[in-house]
Parts: C-alpha cells; structure tokens; sequence
C-alpha cells in the first residue's frame, strides 16, 4: 500500500522543506516585544517540534511600531528585532521543524483604535485602504484614521522586502503575509473597503497589486528563492454588502501564482474581524473570566466599543458554528486552479480528516490551530495513524478574547486544558 502523503516530504519555494504534511497554524502567543519574546516561543514550538510537526507558522508579527491588533503581538519593524529570534528558530530547526514568520498589519483594526492606553494617546491615525465604510463609522467616532497615499502603500510594500530580508538572516525557512482576517492587506483586496482610486483599486487585479509589489520587494530584498506565501480570503458580509467572492478568491489564487509566490492558504473569513475565522462556539470567557474581563474593561473603557467587540463574537458564533473542515470546498477549488501548493487549514480534527484532504489531493499540507493550545505534543498521535485519535479541542472560541488583550497563548477551557497549560493566565 502507498505510504499516507502526510508522511511525505515536500519542498515549497527556494527555501522550505518540511518533513511531513502537518503544520501548525498561525495562533498568537502573546509572545510580545520584549527580551523574552523569543523564550516565549521557544517555550511552545520547540515541543511542538519534537512531537514531529512538520512546519510552524509564527503568529502574525507586525511591521510598523503601531498596527499591532493587541499588546501580545511582536513587532518585526526593527532588524534588530527580527535577529533576536534567531535563537529560538534555531531550536525549532533542531528539533526537526520549518518556521515561517507571519508578517502583518491591523490596519483600521490595530489597537491603537480602541486599546487603552495607545487609543487615547493617539499614536495612530489607523492606516487605512479608504475611508472607512459607513457601517463602521459610528464604532470608530473620535478615531483618526489616515488613507494611505499611493507613495505610503509602496513604503509599506518596501517594508515588507526589509522583514523578509531580516526573517532570512534569522535563519526562518520563510514568510507569510497576514493577508487575510480583516487585517490591512485583507482590507486592500476587499471590495468591502477598498473603494481607491490609484493603481491599488478599482478591479481584483488593481486591489491585489499590493501582493505584486510586496513579491517584488521580498524578491529584491530577500532573494528571489526565499519563499514567500500569501493567505487569500473569501468572504462572508452582510445583505448587499460588497466582497470577496468564492469565485475571486480562486481567481486571486492564479494571480499570486503568476507574481511568485510559493504557496496559498485560502480561508473563508468575515468582513469584520470576527470568529468566522476560527469557527466555533461564542467566546464568553470575555465577561466569564475574570482576567479577560478586567483587561477588557481597561482596554476599552468605552461601553459602546465594548458592545460592539462583544456583538461581533457573538454573531460570528451564531452565523459560524463549527463544522469539519470547513474550508474543505474553498481549498479544493483553488487546488485545482493552480499549481503552488495549497494549505488547508480550518476544522481538521482527525487523522482521517488529514488522510482524506491529503490522499485525494485536496491540498498539499493540513494545518491545525487551536488544538495546539492544549496539546503542544498533538503531532505524535496524529502522526502515528490509526485513523484516530481525535484531537481534545471544543472549538469553544474561549482561547480567542486572550489572543485580543495580550495574555498568554493557551486553551482556556477547563474541561479541555492540558496540566501544561494550566500554568497560568498571564
Ligand atoms: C486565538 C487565535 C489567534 C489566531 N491568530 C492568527 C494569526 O495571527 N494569523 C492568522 O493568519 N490566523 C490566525 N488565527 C486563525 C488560525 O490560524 C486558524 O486558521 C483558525 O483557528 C482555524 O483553524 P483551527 O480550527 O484548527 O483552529 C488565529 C486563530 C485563533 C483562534
């Protein structure tokens, strides 16, 4: 019988090659900015890694000093910066794993929107695509935000060649652009918010121009043979609203292909920055535990923007309960229209789950998110075969308020977390 493709090596771009098929998606770990930042992730990807997961992908790091969407988020916008996590990427190596960096931006959604004590010291105006949608105007009352200019955008591009170049000399196997999720990438190919009248707009090529300019730069800046990966949204909105289609998002997919990039992940993601992107229940640990909702009452004192928050989780846990592998039929088309490899993630719980996507050639590797949370060392089971067993995570989403307010990467879930996670709620 032919070896399970899960266990199979694959080379991606210039520079990647992972062991097996299995990654670890990109989740925050509320690693931050400071000295530690690298022990941080040292401290969940190194077992990660020597449980036999394939490729890790770093939670998405921010390339401006200000554009973080929460105080945990670390920011690459420095060499320096970049070149103090080499020791950590090091470790991932020895221990038999990839990593690549995810680099991004908030955009209107950067804390400096509405985290205290960053939103009333107005270190922004929030970098925007366009002005804001009028849907949003009344949430964002008081905020500054600024329309990028045409020479900004090509700044922000050149930004991107820099973290590359920087990610290489730390030894990452390469990138990922935060591109999808609501963040600023994902509100430049958004017909939602981009209404720009420059070359970054108007048609679906005119709003992914922003993905061929970043290629070239990493290209200049980095090497050519550095990979570099892109996440493609397709869109949920409401009523009438504009979007990004299942259609556009596979048309999107033979673009980034043609500018170079090495790979895709295609996600089915809201408009708003909601939980469509991690389906499952309502995350109520944000009034429920007792940190989160301190934190949260320091980070937004303003009840409305609170409510808002808090209405946004709890329609995304209503319009987007949970299903396996729900991605399933956006992954598979776009697999069939290009031939870069394509990352599926979303709901993949079982190693029947992973077989199937992976013998059919659905897609090229199977990401896991939140499960790792609880279960740092989950590689070795679902590895191992047998068709089982599955994974321990709910989908209870109460992972999620922490990820916003800075704390600690972990499963939140009494009935599910590991004693490893228990460590605390810092
Ligand atoms: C707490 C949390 C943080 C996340 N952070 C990121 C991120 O930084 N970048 C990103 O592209 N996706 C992020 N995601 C989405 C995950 O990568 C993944 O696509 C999603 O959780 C669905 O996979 P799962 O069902 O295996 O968890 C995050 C999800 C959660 C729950």
């Amino acid at each position: 019988m032919a070896p399970h493709v899960l266990t199979t090596p694959l080379s991606i771009g210039g520079t990647t090659t992972v062991r097996n098929r299995l990654y670890r998606a990109p989740v925050l770990e509320g690693a931050g900015s400071g000295p530690d930042a690298g022990r941080r992730y040292a401290k969940a990807f190194v077992p990660n890694a020597e449980a036999g997961v394939g490729l890790v992908v770093q939670g998405s790091s921010c390339l401006y000093a200000e554009g973080r969407t929460s105080p945990g988020m670390t920011l690459v916008h420095e060499r320096e910066r970049v070149l103090a996590l080499a020791g950590m990427v090091a470790a991932v190596h020895a221990a038999g794993a990839a990593i690549w960096l995810q680099v991004g931006h908030g955009g209107i959604y950067a804390m400096e929107a509405w985290h205290e004590p960053y939103a009333s010291g107005r270190k922004g105006p929030l970098l925007a695509a366009s002005p804001l949608p009028k849907l949003l105007r009344p949430a964002f009352a008081g905020v500054p935000v600024h329309v990028m200019s045409t020479a900004e955008v090509e700044a922000l591009c050149v930004r991107y060649g820099d973290v590359a170049a920087w990610a290489r000399e730390a030894g990452y196997d390469g990138i990922q652009l935060g591109s999808a999720n609501a963040k600023l990438l994902d509100q430049f190919l958004s017909p939602f918010y981009n209404h720009r009248g420059d070359e970054f707009g108007g048609s679906l090529a005119g709003r992914a121009r922003v993905l061929r300019r970043i290629r070239e730069e990493v290209g200049a800046r980095a090497g050519w043979d550095y990979t570099v990966t892109v996440k493609l949204p397709a869109e949920t909105a409401p009523p009438a609203m504009a979007r990004t289609t299942v259609d556009e998002t596979v048309q999107l997919a033979r673009l980034v292909e043609d500018f170079g990039y090495d790979a895709v992940t295609p996600v089915e993601v809201s408009v708003f920055p909601d939980t469509t992107l991690s389906r499952g229940g309502i995350p109520t640990s944000l009034w429920r535990n007792k940190a989160m909702k301190t934190r949260f009452a320091q980070a937004a004192p303003s009840q409305l923007r609170r409510g808002v928050l808090s209405a946004g989780y709890v329609l995304g846990g209503v319009t987007h309960p949970f299903r396996p592998v729900w991605n399933r039929d956006l992954f598979k088309s776009v697999k069939a229209a290009v031939g870069v490899p394509v990352l599926a993630v979303g709901g993949i719980r079982t190693r029947d789950e992973a077989d199937s996507i992976l013998d059919g050639g659905e897609a090229d590797l199977v990401g896991v998110g939140r499960p790792f949370y609880a279960e740092p060392d989950l590689a070795a089971a679902f590895l191992a075969g047998g068709g089982g067993p599955a994974l321990r995570c709910q989908n209870s989403n109460l992972c999620v308020p922490a990820q916003m307010l800075g704390m600690k990467g972990v499963c939140y879930n009494p009935a599910v977390r590991s004693r490893s996670s228990q460590e605390g709620d810092g």
